[in-house]
């Protein structure tokens, strides 16, 4: 991803060679029971895979996208069909040294894991017997997958919530940047909800992803530790019109009037930071926003088809908003009906987050549906884990504001986390992810 204004190509996997890792990073390893992450690159997974190891899945499996680029890649490339997002603190000792290094670190492994490489000189296999290997392996035979690594910095990696500058940068905080404010409604868990630092790990392949987060948690030892963490499917959005609009865990089609990479004009008013907008440093970054949504689909089952389409909008079927036309037909929200009202219900989900009703913001969603399991009275804990990405953290603010105050989707849905993090533009090689804002 190096260019806003084209669509994502599959890009090249990078001839970048890693610098080795740090001193520090390897006593941390160590400390961890890892010995020997070093220099350069182990075996190339997608080679294993060529040799009938792999998982045998679409062609699409192969793609890589490079670590390396203008603005980091999991924003505008085409989102992919797995999902695993993870929160971190940094440990109570963990001084500057530490967060600069463990961003060095982490930029090695994923650069390393978005080519399809294991990470470490020797990888899972080829490294000391006498020693724990330094990747963890489960990623053995896979391809890419179209894994992309974005990393993301929250408001308490500034100063924490008593004001403590533990790193030296509170004067480097965009002002933007700042817990999210209570919404009506919300019930928030603060074990899922914010995080100094985010990773998140997209791919066609869970597995892929999963190896990611964990490789990366590994890599923190001693020096960041997850907070929480959050596994996602079935992506719920398009960010590229070469994609078919997936459905959420209500059976509607999620990601019809999103932003799509193929819009560079919106995508640079909306979603990157520009120049002179904020802190020098993040130019070229943007806000992530989560929200853990749960979704009580067992009130939504029991829920006449009428009533569904009424709450969001949109016919379920096709996903044509109630206006009429097909599923790119923009709204019409003027136009009435039997008794003169409108086709589109003043409550209704794609009249309230629409740019008419809301001074013409937009953002980048991303997000995907969870299942974990369910809760003791047998109700499934399912939702979406919505994501967005935008150029001020007030877009989501604004449009979440006029949701929580009068959507017909609250007496279905409950927001229970919820994390901002700045996300940083991309590295460029030989340099580390985040380096524009130690400089
Ligand atoms: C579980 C919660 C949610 C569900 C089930 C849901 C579902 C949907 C559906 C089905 C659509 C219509 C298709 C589309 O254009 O993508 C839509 C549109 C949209 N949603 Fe949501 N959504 C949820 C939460 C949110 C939240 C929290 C936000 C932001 C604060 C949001 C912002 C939007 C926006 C901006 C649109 C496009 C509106 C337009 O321009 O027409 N949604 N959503």
């Amino acid at each position: 991803m190096t260019d806003s204004t084209s669509p994502p190509p599959p890009a090249e996997k990078s001839a970048e060679k890693p610098a080795g890792i740090s001193r520090r990073g390897l006593l941390g390893l160590a400390g961890a029971g890892v010995a020997g992450i070093g220099i350069g690159i182990a075996a190339d997974r997608a080679v294993l895979a060529a040799t009938g190891a792999g998982s045998g899945a679409a062609a699409s499996a192969t793609r890589s996208y490079d670590f390396y680029g203008t603005h980091q890649a999991g924003i505008v490339t085409p989102a992919q069909d797995r999902l695993h997002f993870a929160a971190f603190d940094m440990s109570a000792s963990a001084t500057r040294a530490d967060l600069i290094e463990l961003l060095q670190d982490w930029t090695i492994a994923a650069a390393a894991m978005t080519a399809g490489k294991d990470i470490g000189e020797y990888g899972a296999v080829s490294g000391p017997y006498d020693a724990p290997p330094e990747d963890t392996g489960e990623a053995q035979g896979l391809p890419p997958s179209g894994l992309t690594i974005t990393f993301g910095f929250g408001p308490t990696l500034f100063s924490t919530t008593d004001g403590v500058d533990r790193f030296g940068l509170a004067a480097r905080r965009p002002a933007e940047l700042v817990t999210l404010p209570h919404f009506p409604g919300d019930m928030l868990d603060p074990a899922a909800s914010d995080g100094d630092l985010c990773i998140q790990a997209c791919a066609d392949d869970p597995q892929v992803a999963v190896h990611a987060i964990r490789n990366l948690s590994r890599i923190a030892f001693g020096r960041a530790a997850l907070r929480w963490s959050q596994l996602g499917f079935g992506r719920t959005s398009s960010t590229s019109t070469s994609q078919a609009t997936p459905r959420n865990l209500f059976g509607f089609k999620d990601g019809t009037a999103n932003i799509k990479a193929e819009e560079p004009a919106a995508v640079n008013d909306q979603v990157w930071v520009q120049s002179g907008d904020s802190t020098a440093w993040m130019t070229g970054g943007c806000y992530l926003v989560t929200r853990r949504i749960r979704m009580t689909i067992e009130t939504w089952d029991r829920t006449i088809l009428r009533e569904q389409e009424a709450v969001i909008g949109r016919n379920k079927g096709e996903g044509a908003p109630l206006s009429g036309g097909t599923e790119f037909t923009e709204p019409d929200f003027e136009v009435t009906g039997r008794g003169d009202e409108p086709l589109i219900a003043t409550t209704a989900h794609v009249r309230l987050a629409h740019p008419t009703e809301n001074s013409g913001i937009r953002m980048l969603r991303r997000g995907y549906n969870f299942v974990d399991g369910n809760d003791a009275l047998g109700r499934l804990e399912a939702g979406l884990f919505f994501i967005s990405f935008q150029r001020e953290p007030e877009q989501f603010t604004t449009v979440q504001l006029n949701l929580a105050r009068n959507d017909a989707l609250n007496e279905y849905i409950r927001h229970v986390g919820s994390a901002l993090f700045a996300v940083p533009p991309g590295a460029r090689p030989g340099s580390y992810v985040g380096a524009p804002l130690f400089a």
